[in-house]
């Protein structure tokens, strides 16, 4: 079993209801929206445990006491397109978020990572970021999309997956150790096409349409 610090996989029984969803490939268009919807969720749920809080001071119907608050802003970062289904369920529990872009397509001959949209804000040292993706598989775009973000100034990153590879899950964890991931899943292997085995298809073609 692959072992990380930064690395956190969200096996609990909802998380793994979900996944099955979107593994089965009778899964039609909407369902799957849905569930990598809700996927996303819980995994947002995960990811902000570790985000510092504020203590203020607020007074109930009953007493005066203390809450926590998150302490900073947060950006949402979808790496295009995939990442758009995970968009929603995060700004459902964070509706205050801001977001930026990554937009990136593996080349379909040799893997690598083609970057055709950027528009993340300004600042990004002031927000905690969180990166959605469904499918970490080489680790090509992400490492490209981490490699953005902190020339762009980002310090505090969390990573959201539904399934991960073991061989970018490898690269990314060693080379990115300040930076935490959290995935659904991780899936042994990669086929000769670079996605991963059984991993859930082409999480893109199957939210839009475009298989
Ligand atoms: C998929 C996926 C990731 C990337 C993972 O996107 O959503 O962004 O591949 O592969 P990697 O770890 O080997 O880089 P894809 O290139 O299919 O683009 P799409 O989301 O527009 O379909």
């Amino acid at each position: 079993m692959l072992e990380a610090r930064n690395l956190y996989v969200v096996d609990q029984p909802l998380s793994q209801h979900k996944l099955a969803v979107l593994r089965d490939e009778r899964t039609r268009y909407r369902e799957f929206r849905q569930a990598m919807r809700e996927l996303a969720l819980i995994l947002v749920g995960e990811a902000t445990r570790r985000m510092p809080t504020n203590s203020v001071p607020v007074r109930t119907p009953l007493a005066q006491t203390e809450v926590q608050e998150i302490s900073g802003p947060v950006c949402l970062v979808p790496v295009l397109r995939a990442g758009l289904g995970m968009l929603d369920g995060a700004l459902a529990l964070l509706p205050e978020a801001t977001v930026g872009f990554m937009g990136l397509f593996r080349d379909e001959r040799t893997a690598e990572p083609i970057e055709y949209y950027v528009n993340l804000p300004r600042n990004l040292e002031d927000y905690f970021v969180l990166v959605l993706d469904p499918m970490l598989a080489t680790g090509g775009s992400l490492s490209a999309t981490l490699g953005k973000l902190k020339e762009e100034g980002a310090t505090w990153i969390s990573c959201l997956h539904a399934v991960a590879a073991v061989p970018g899950v490898e690269r990314l964890t060693r080379e990115h150790p300040d930076v935490h991931f959290y995935t659904a899943a991780v899936d042994p292997e990669l086929d000769e096409n670079a996605f991963i085995v059984p991993g859930l298809g082409d999480a893109g073609d199957r939210l839009y349409g475009t298989l």
